[in-house]
C-alpha cells in the first residue's frame, strides 16, 4: 500500500511530500514535533502530547498552524489513510518559509507536516531486554523544548548502533545520566525505589515518563526524582527506558556492565504490562 503524508493542508503521496528549501525547519531546526504511539487503533496519551506541543510552540513563539481540534482530525485521517493500527504518528510544525535570516521573519505561516508509519504490534512481554552505551551529553541547553534539532541525539544513537546497543544514555559534566537519545532513563534501587532525573531544561519531560509515574503510584511503587550516576545505574537492581515508541523497555547492560541478573527485572516487566493496560483504556478510532 502506498503511504500518504499531510503537508500544509493537503494529503499527498508520501514519496512526493515536500517542504520548501527555505523552510526554517530545514535551515535552522526552527521547528518542533511530537510522536504519538498507536496501539490497536488507539493513540497513546494524545492530549498530553498536544499539551507538550503547545508548550514547545509557545517557548519558540510559533503559532499553531491549525486549531487543536483540526489537528486531531488530521492526525486521525493520516493514520487512517496509511492503514496504521499499530505504529506511530509524527507531526512537525516549523516557523515556516522565509528568506534565510537568523531573526524571526515578520510575516510567516507555520508549516505543518504529518506522517504515520506502521510497526509490528507491541507485546506486553519484555523480551530479552536491551543494551545501552553511555555518551557525553553534547546537546544544547534547552532540550526540554521538543525541537527537530536532534543532531546530538542522532550521533549518540548511531554510536550505540555501531556498538551493537539499542540506545545511548547521555551523561552530563558531573557524570550523571540526563536521558536517552530518544527516551527517558530510569533505574530501580536495591530498596525497590524507582529513580528518574527530575524534569528541567536538561531533559525532555517525556509523556510516557509521566504516565509511568502514575502507573507506578497505582502499583504502590515509590518514585524518586533525582539524578543518578552511570556507576549507580550499573550497580542498580534494574534499569529501563520509557518513550512513546519503546513504552517501557528493560535495560540489561550499560556499557560493559550487566545490570541485575542480565534479564528484564520484575519492576520493568510489571510496568510494561500495566502501562499498556492503562493506555489501552482510550477510545479506539482506527
Ligand atoms: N522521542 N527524551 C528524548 C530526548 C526524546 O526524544 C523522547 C521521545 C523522550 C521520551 O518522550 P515521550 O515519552 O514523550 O515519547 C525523552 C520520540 C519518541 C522521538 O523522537 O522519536
Amino acid at each position: 500500500m502506498s503511504r500518504v503524508a499531510y503537508v500544509n493542508g493537503r494529503y499527498v503521496p508520501h514519496r512526493d511530500a515536500q517542504v520548501h528549501v527555505e523552510d526554517r525547519g530545514y535551515q535552522f531546526a526552527d521547528a518542533v514535533y511530537e510522536v504519538i504511539g498507536v496501539v490497536e487503533g488507539r493513540f497513546l496519551d494524545e492530549e498530553p502530547h498536544l499539551d507538550r506541543l503547545d508548550r514547545s510552540l509557545k517557548e519558540l513563539r510559533i503559532a499553531w498552524p491549525i486549531a487543536r481540534a483540526a489537528l486531531k482530525l488530521v492526525l486521525r485521517e493520516t493514520v487512517r489513510r496509511n492503514r496504521v493500527r499499530n505504529g506511530l504518528v509524527y507531526f512537525q510544525v516549523s516557523r515556516g518559509v522565509a528568506r534565510r535570516d537568523f531573526g524571526f521573519p515578520k510575516r510567516v505561516r507555520p508549516s505543518l507536516v504529518v506522517t504515520a508509519r506502521a510497526t509490528p504490534p507491541v507485546s506486553p512481554d519484555p523480551g530479552p531486554g536491551v543494551a545501552v552505551i553511555t555518551v557525553p551529553d553534547i546537546r544544547w541547553k534547552r532540550v526540554d523544548i521538543k525541537t527537530t534539532g536532534l543532531l546530538g541525539g542522532a550521533l549518540g544513537k548511531q554510536k550505540a548502533r555501531e556498538q551493537g546497543a539499542y540506545e545511548a544514555w547521555q551523561v552530563d559534566d558531573a557524570g550523571l545520566v540526563t536521558e536517552g537519545t530518544s527516551s527517558n532513563a530510569w533505574i530501580v534501587t536495591a530498596a525497590g525505589e524507582l529513580v528518574t532525573r527530575p524534569t528541567g531544561n536538561d531533559i525532555l519531560a517525556g509523556i510516557t515518563r509521566e504516565t509511568v509515574k502514575k502507573v507506578a503510584a497505582d502499583l504502590q511503587l515509590a518514585v524518586v526524582e533525582r539524578p543518578f550516576s552511570v556507576a549507580e545505574a550499573q550497580a542498580a537492581r534494574e534499569a529501563f527506558m520509557t518513550s512513546a515508541t519503546s513504552f517501557v523497555t528493560a535495560i540489561v547492560k550499560i556499557d560493559d556492565k550487566t545490570v541485575g541478573t542480565g534479564k528484564p527485572g520484575d519492576v520493568a516487566r510489571r510496568l510494561r504490562v500495566e502501562y499498556l493496560r492503562a493506555v489501552s483504556a482510550a477510545e479506539p478510532f482506527a
